[in-house]
């Protein structure tokens, strides 16, 4: 931890800056990813990886005692959330987060232009972005496997709320673009807490402890480069707005997913969030992701 090398997220930038930084990312995410395969949501380097969890399985030394208490719960929670065991609380309650991405960028992947329609590089950037974050959900769902959860569906939310995140990205960018920044940031700060979260949870599990830990650092790495990047999009009256929203964005987002009030520290996450400046991250992980440089002191 290279405390005060960089800068709050929040940290003002100038048009030109911004300009310059966009070409960067641009160079970064296409080394970052591989190739694009569009048919398939994914890209060439982060199939691979995958891939290698796949062939490398770990499971459980004392497997789940009652999977059927993730599944009557992991879609909408039937019992009383204080009832679960903390695993399966942590389980259920991850699969909410991200089924709730995975609705999102659905809904934008139909939307935004694809990879032969894009004409600025904020559409490239864009378009390998929510391919990147299909690629998430896969490891989301490798996580669940790693736990003996083989009978995950992921199930779309009821019509009228994925209207809306179908239409979300067809908004003017400047109603869009505070919101996505601020999500970015809401799944970091999540992120970063859930790693705790396992390291206590799976205490007694070395092997499933340190494989979520790789699984969710995949996403984590992704997702410090979005924060980045969709900060990128806004200019000064909107990172204003930017951080008036995250309390109230993250309180509603967290309010909505029972578990988290139980595994979480929702005040605490507010905090992080505004504090963020890339600084706790550790090494390897800021290595492999990237900055604004207008973040680096
Ligand atoms: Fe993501
Ligand atoms: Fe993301």
């Amino acid at each position: 931890m290279g405390a005060g090398k960089y800068l709050s997220v929040f940290t003002p930038a100038t048009e030109e800056q911004r300009k310059a930084n966009f070409e960067d990312y641009w160079k970064f995410t296409q080394q970052h990813g591989g190739e694009l395969f569009e048919d398939d949501k994914d890209l060439a380097k982060k199939r691979a990886r995958l891939k290698y969890f796949q062939d490398n399985p770990v499971k459980l030394q004392k497997p789940l005692a009652n999977p059927e208490l993730f599944y009557r719960n992991y879609v909408e929670m039937q019992d009383d959330p204080k009832s679960l065991d903390r695993l399966t609380l942590m389980l259920t309650g991850m699969y909410k987060f991200a089924r709730h991405e995975w609705v999102g960028i659905k809904g934008a992947w139909d939307s935004v232009p694809d990879m032969a329609n894009s004409r600025t590089v904020e559409d490239k950037i864009s378009r390998v972005h929510l391919a990147e974050e299909f690629c998430h959900v896969r490891l989301f769902d490798e996580m669940l496997k790693t736990c003996g959860l083989n009978k995950v569906e992921w199930v779309p939310l009821g019509p009228i709320k994925e209207k809306v995140y179908e239409q979300f990205p067809k908004f003017p960018s400047f109603l869009v673009d505070t919101p996505a920044f601020v999500t970015e940031l809401m799944g970091v700060t999540f992120y970063c807490h859930l790693h705790a979260l396992i390291e206590d949870v799976l205490a007694d599990e070395p092997d499933v402890r340190d494989r979520l830990k790789e699984l969710l650092d995949e996403i984590t790495i992704d997702e410090v480069a979005h924060v980045g990047q969709r900060r990128n999009f806004i200019g000064s009256i909107g990172m204003k707005v930017s951080k008036v929203l995250v309390g109230p964005f993250y309180t509603m987002f967290f309010n909505d997913i029972p578990e988290v009030a139980e595994l979480f520290d929702v005040k605490q996450m507010i905090k992080d969030g505004l504090a963020f400046d890339f600084n706790d991250l550790p090494e390897h992980m800021i290595e492999r992701s990237w900055i604004p440089s207008y973040c680096i002191a």
